[in-house]
């Protein structure tokens, strides 16, 4: 993503990203009562253990999640998990750990990135395969890990059966699979599945598990869904910094976003508004859409004229400034009302 503007908005509901939405209100009750009396620190909490059974519940019994604070800190220590610093993690040229975490997964697991163009986001085996070489050889990083981004950064979302072509991929070579799942809802409530079915029972090994985007106040997770990586985690998070002494917290944002269906109606609004800007942008013969609109976040060329104009009212990011191609993503709380101003401004200026 590139930083193209920096205008401040207050209090408007944008299109720049759905971190810049608040927190769900259920959420923040949740803290609240979990805000009573004294619990033990570091996750020894009835918050917590309830919050490890909801993961459970959601990707079978053999998940062990870890909470941690963001969800770079979630893919870094992933990472960190499988890979040895001689291992190399091919993704995607667009996957967030390889353009927007600051090189932190290199930094911390000592591990090569392969990143791989793509058109819309998604690894294929295809795509993969030519990458997988000198195994054995000394001189080579050894490719231990896949990362894939479900939703992409670009907005497309993996169908089940694609993700089991990858784990079997992964698995052939003796290697992992894992998921950047920040936005992992919203590819859910866009499949019509269950978590498990397109990640546990798909063959994925490990995924980071998002909310923050999705109305959390600030939760992820690191979860172990092939459990044989999951030993020494306990180390390597607090060695990486993300175990919360006030764990209790983070628990008590997955309660509510997992005990009943928070995560589906934050995430099934934040796709029906994207399909819904979607919709009227198609209006504009002059506005180009780049991506099918899968999941929250949609992306437009949009002709020079009405940049300029359309920031001083909207703040929102540049994909690819060379081409005048903008990233839009609908939140939680977005409302119709929002696109329609939206929209109106476009017309305005075009
Ligand atoms: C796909 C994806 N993964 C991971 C992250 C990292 O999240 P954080 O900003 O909490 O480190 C983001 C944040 O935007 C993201 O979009």
């Amino acid at each position: 993503m590139v930083v193209a503007f920096k205008h401040y908005y207050m209090n408007k509901r944008g299109f720049a990203s759905d971190n810049n939405s608040g927190v769900s209100p259920e959420v923040i009750e949740k803290i609240i009562e979990a805000n009573n009396g004294h619990v033990i620190a570091y996750g020894d909490d009835p918050y917590t253990t309830r919050a490890i059974e909801l993961f459970k519940k959601h990707f079978g019994e053999s998940a062990v999640p870890f909470f941690v604070f963001n969800g770079t800190g979630a893919n870094t220590l992933a990472i960190s998990a499988i890979n040895r610093s001689f291992n190399s993690v091919i993704c995607a040229a667009s996957a967030h750990i390889n353009v927007d975490e600051c090189s932190a997964p290199e930094k911390f697991s000592g591990c090569k990135l392969i990143p791989i163009e793509t058109p819309d986001g998604k690894l294929t085996p295809e795509l993969i395969e030519p990458h997988i070489t000198g195994i054995g050889f000394e001189h080579h990083a050894q490719p231990k890990l896949i990362s894939i981004s479900q939703p992409t950064e670009m907005g497309t979302v993996y169908k089940p059966d694609e993700i089991k072509e990858l784990s079997a991929c992964a698995h052939k070579h003796q290697m992992a699979l894992h998921i950047d799942g920040a936005r992992l809802a919203n590819a859910a409530v866009s499949l019509g599945l269950p978590f498990k079915t397109f990640t546990t029972d798909s063959g994925v090994d490990i995924l980071s598990f998002g909310g923050t985007k999705n109305g959390l106040m600030g939760a992820e997770s690191v979860v172990f869904l092939n459990n044989k990586f999951s030993e020494n985690f306990k180390y390597i998070r607090k060695q990486g910094m993300q175990l919360a002494s006030k764990m209790r917290f983070i628990s008590a944002q997955f309660i509510a976003y997992l005990e009943n269906d928070l995560w589906e109606r934050n995430a099934k609004n934040s796709n029906n508004m994207a399909q819904l800007l979607y919709k009227k942008i198609c209006q504009f013969d002059e506005i180009k859409i780049t991506q099918p609109v899968e999941a929250n976040g949609i992306f437009a060329i949009v002709p020079e004229k009405i940049i300029e104009p359309l920031l001083q009212e909207y703040f929102f990011y540049a994909w690819n400034e060379k081409k005048n191609e903008f990233r839009w993503m609908t939140s939680f709380d977005t409302k119709e009302e929002d696109i329609e101003g939206f929209c109106d401004t476009i017309k305005k200026h075009l």
